[in-house]
């Protein structure tokens, strides 16, 4: 069965991710952290793309009290970490290869050198090849249900790896934050990069929920189905 996945985001007023300087999502505030890391508490794994591994190198790893929560919930306390990397270009430094918390996976294509290939497969836990030249996360999405038992899926950008998650139908719920903080620039990313969609393919959503926190505003949305 499909995994349930959801995708949460931070974004400024203007639809930013990060800033021109490229400090990721430190323009949120404290509450958004927490909520944050209680979305992420309900995650089996983890997926992020290879641009946001090498702007944040996130660990992945959970607060005590997070990993204290899962645990009550007879969940693993530390999520599955995964990155898509069609090139390979991920540097096996990245600390998700390190801290040897659970498990850390990389989904790439056939675009991977055999060098690049030899060097992850020393650090990750597993490499899976899933596509010519792009990921093709049906395919991703099948191996975390049937050989790791992922039944809850979260995924944490960049704007990337949000459109092709998107184009492939595969997102069923967004959490975004709301930061009320205008960034700009024309080459900073936003929440949906890629290809964009046509009149006729644009995603629609239903809001499920909102609130305001000292001017941060948390929504919940559903992705309709046709
Ligand atoms: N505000 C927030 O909540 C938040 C959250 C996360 C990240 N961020 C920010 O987002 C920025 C990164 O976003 P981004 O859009 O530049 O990068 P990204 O989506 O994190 O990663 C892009 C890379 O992922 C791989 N990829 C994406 N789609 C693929 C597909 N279908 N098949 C194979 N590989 C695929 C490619 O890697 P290869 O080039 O190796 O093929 C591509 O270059 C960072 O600045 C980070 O700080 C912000």
């Amino acid at each position: 069965m499909k995994p349930h996945i959801f995708l949460i985001m931070a974004m400024s007023l203007d639809g930013k991710i990060t800033t021109r300087d490229n400090q990721g999502p430190r323009f949120t505030s404290r509450a958004d952290k927490i909520r944050l890391g209680q979305i992420r508490s309900q995650a089996d794994a983890i997926l992020v793309g290879a641009g946001t591994i090498i702007a944040d190198d996130p660990t992945f790893t959970p607060s005590k009290l997070n990993r204290e929560q899962r645990l009550q919930r007879g969940m693993a306390a530390n999520p599955i970490k995964i990155v898509v990397s069609g090139t390979g270009r991920v540097p096996e430094t990245a600390q998700m290869f390190h801290s040897k918390d659970a498990p850390a996976l990389v989904f790439t294509t056939e675009r991977i050198s055999p060098n690049r290939m030899e060097r992850l497969q020393c650090v990750a836990d597993a490499v899976y090849v899933v596509g010519e030249t792009q990921v093709d996360f049906q395919r991703a999405v099948k191996i975390l249900a049937e050989e790791y038992a992922v039944k809850q899926l979260l995924i944490e950008g960049g704007g990337q790896i949000n459109f092709a998650l998107f184009e492939a139908g595969l997102i069923d719920d967004v959490y975004l934050t709301l930061c009320p903080k205008i960034i700009g620039g024309r080459d900073v990313p936003t929440v949906v990069e890629g290809e964009g969609f046509d009149f006729l393919n644009i995603v629609d959503l239903e809001l499920r929920n909102h609130d305001v926190v000292d001017g941060e505003i948390f929504l919940h949305y559903r992705v309709h189905r046709d």
